[in-house]
């Protein structure tokens, strides 16, 4: 198989394995116990602590551990509406750990959720941003991605944190995505959510960082992990695979994703010489490993199942809506659904050879003909 779906997740780095089979022979016990054993378990959620806060210039004390990006996403949005309700404003551009949650608190009566508009070239509309904040006098947050998960557009998140925080909004901002593709610093945001599993590191571990004296409220009721923030025995085996993958990030995750794009630029040119009227999704500034491809006619799911058949993996939609035939709401928001609906997405994570580049076209060409 040739995987090119590493933005529904990444191949964990053989480094990232051997930290968590070390850490899980040796350092087992509960990082909260006050004994020596959990006194050597805690010092691998520490290092993996450290690892995080540095990423975003942060300090230890601001890093709270999460399952992963959902959870990280649902708890910067909900601490912002746990002390009083008020506007938020976001877009359709996001994940559904994002939009759902912004639904729900508008259900709940908790916050009235304005969705920003969507440029075609698949940013968030800036002159749109500056209007909802003059238009609501109570926006508490605006919520955005760095990175977007099905175009690989990065978001304009300096010029929307600067405008927010003019009117005294706080910014979220989902980096899921972003982690090891694209410079991360300056960063403005009150709060920012990643996870370990986009990184190459494993899954079930994230993070929320903030920015000090931003407040966040419990969303589960338990312990006082996390100074009880985030209630749960912490997992030293998951924090030591984080680390090793932030060691990575660290030293050469940029460098390794600059150095597709050369391919992804060709691979792209070539599967959209494939079909009369194909076309790229997505314009603006994008990371070097995603082409989102839009191929008139076709239905994503059944190009993905095609594929699949002969080899290739490749997803239409995100991972979270796999199974079912809904087009992706990120193209439907900048394209509308005939465009959304015949769409694949493809996520680059290592170079090709030579030979799986062109088994990769002839393997698009074989498919689209016959469908
Ligand atoms: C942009 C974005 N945010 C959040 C998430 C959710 O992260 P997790 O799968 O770690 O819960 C994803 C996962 O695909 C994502 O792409």
């Amino acid at each position: 198989m040739i995987y090119l779906d590493w933005n529904a997740t990444t191949k964990p780095l053989p480094e990232v394995v051997q930290a968590m089979s070390a850490a899980a022979i040796e350092a087992w016990a509960n990082p909260s116990s006050v004994h020596s054993m959990g006194r050597k378990a805690s010092a691998w959620v520490e290092r993996a602590r450290a690892l995080v806060a540095d990423l975003f210039a942060a300090d230890l004390r601001d890093v709270v551990f999460t399952s992963g990006g959902t959870e990280a996403n649902n708890l910067a949005i909900r601490s912002a509406f746990a002390d009083s309700k008020g506007s938020l404003l976001t877009s359709r551009l996001e994940h559904p750990s994002v939009t759902r949650v912004a639904e729900a608190l508008e259900r709940e009566g908790n916050a009235r959720v304005r969705w920003l508009r969507v440029c075609e070239d698949g940013t968030i509309d800036l002159d749109d941003v500056a209007q909802a904040l003059g238009d609501a006098h109570d926006v508490r947050l605006i919520t955005m991605q760095a990175l977007n998960h099905e175009t690989g557009v990065t978001q304009p998140v300096e010029a929307v944190a600067a405008l927010a925080h003019q009117r005294g909004a706080l910014v979220h901002v989902d980096a899921v995505q972003a982690v090891s593709k694209v410079d991360l610093l300056p960063c403005s945001a009150d709060t920012i959510a990643i996870a370990a599993h986009k990184f190459r590191g494993p899954k079930g571990i994230g993070a929320l960082v903030h920015r000090p004296g931003v407040r966040l409220v419990a969303i589960m009721g338990g312990g006082s992990q996390e100074r009880g923030i985030r209630p749960g025995t912490l997992d030293p085996v998951a924090s030591a695979g984080m680390a090793a993958a932030l060691d990575w990030v660290k030293t050469s995750g940029r460098t390794h994703y600059a150095t597709l794009e050369s391919q992804r630029d060709a691979l792209e040119n070539a599967l959209l010489a494939l079909a009369k009227g194909a076309k790229r999704n997505g314009d603006a500034r994008r990371a070097p490993h995603v082409s989102n491809l839009y191929y008139p006619r076709a239905v994503g799911p059944e190009l993905v199942a095609a594929l699949d058949l002969d080899g290739v993996c490749v997803s239409s939609g995100s991972a979270c809506s796999a199974g079912t035939s809904e087009p992706s709401p990120v193209l439907n928001a900048m394209f509308g659904p005939e465009r959304a609906s015949s769409s694949v997405r493809l996520s680059m994570g290592e170079v090709l050879t030579v030979e799986e580049f062109e088994r990769v076209v002839s393997t698009f060409r074989g498919v689209l003909e016959r469908l």
